[in-house]
């Protein structure tokens, strides 16, 4: 039973590596370097203890300055913030693994990380390009490589004991399950976009039957049209409880059992999101069975290229 004002600590067991992996969890995909240092040494200092990385966010190096100031600070140790960061599609060909791992892990200035996730299960073509293209301006998929083969590579890295535990990013559920079981370190995390609108509930039931964590990102929709913080259902919730629709957003989302991802640049904002606490169950039921609306705002998924799905305010 989750009691109240106490979801805000919730950590979830892991599958492999040690642990658990701290339900609310703040992401760094922010593309201002300055902004980057600022968020995450607000987010520690509120007191999130999960950070999300990633190579492709180009910005390791200031989420690692970030941390390096924090701890050097004293109140907090590395042991105590659960850091995750992911390889870029460039790099699945097994022999460009250990080498990006170690470039993140450089850039993060740590000697291990708790996570590391196959960023999406789309190989582009090795190299240094993030974003190679043909002629014509098409993405150049590596079709040498497949995802198991870069499962493998970052099964020697938890082998080394320099990165704990192993996860997918970006999956459907039929990869997730090709992938467990073939693997011979099972992943413990998935992490994909999920929120009232895509809830992604046949993946979840998958993962809790196998001992997976499921992450979600984007639990606030991203803040983007159609926005979820403005839904009706989410905001006559909010009104009632007293809290924001981020809060109530936030907790969904950790009360059904998921680790989130969540991201601001700004400061009250940060604050507002860590102070998370229990909705009531009919709010819970309330938001699976009143809301409708499908909506995926991330297109990842589709092509290994990110980016949030720009669209009107028009519903
Ligand atoms: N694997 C993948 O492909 C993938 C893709 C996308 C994201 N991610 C990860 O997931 C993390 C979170 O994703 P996300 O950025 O979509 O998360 P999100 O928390 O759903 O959305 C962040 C947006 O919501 C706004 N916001 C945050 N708190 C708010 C509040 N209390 N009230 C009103 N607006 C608020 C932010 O605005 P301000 O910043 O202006 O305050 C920002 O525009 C990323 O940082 C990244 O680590 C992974």
């Amino acid at each position: 039973m989750l009691v109240d004002n106490e979801i805000r600590y919730n950590a979830i067991p892991l599958n492999n590596g040690s642990g658990a992996i701290p339900a609310l969890g703040f992401g760094t995909l922010i593309p201002d370097p300055v902004a980057t240092r600022i968020a995450t040494k607000t987010a520690l200092e509120v007191g999130f203890r999960a950070l999300d990385a990633s190579e492709r966010y180009r910005n390791e190096s200031d989420v690692g300055e970030a941390m390096d100031d924090v701890l050097k600070a004293g109140k907090i140790k590395r042991e105590e913030i659960f850091v995750a960061t992911k390889l870029w599609n460039n790099n699945h060909r097994p022999e460009r693994v250990k080498p990006a791992f170690e470039a993140s892990l450089k850039r993060l200035q740590l000697d291990y990380v708790d996570l590391y996730l196959i960023h999406t299960p789309f190989a582009f073509q090795p190299g240094d390009e993030q974003d190679p293209r043909d002629a014509n301006g098409n993405v150049s998929y590596d079709k040498g490589v497949t995802l198991l083969d870069t499962w493998r590579a970052l099964e020697d890295l938890v082998d080394e004991g320099r990165c704990k535990a192993i996860g997918l990013s970006d999956v459907s559920l039929t990869q997730t399950k090709d992938l467990f079981e073939a693997a011979k370190i099972k992943p413990a995390v998935v992490h994909v976009e999920s929120h009232p609108y895509l809830p992604e509930w046949d993946l979840l039931n998958y993962c809790n039957q196998h001992g997976i964590v499921l992450q979600a990102f984007a639990p606030l929709g991203h803040s983007s049209e159609p926005r979820l913080l403005e839904d009706p259902v989410i905001t006559a919730i909010a009104e009632r409880v007293n809290k924001t629709p981020a809060q109530v957003l936030l907790a969904w989302a950790i009360q059904r059992g998921t680790a989130l991802l969540t991201t601001s640049k700004t400061p009250a904002r940060i604050q507002e999101n860590f102070e998370v606490s229990t909705i009531p169950e009919e709010a819970m039921e309330e938001i699976k069975n009143k809301i409708m609306l499908e909506i995926r705002y991330n297109s990842v998924v589709e092509t290994g290229v990110p980016g949030f799905i720009p669209r009107s305010s028009k519903r």
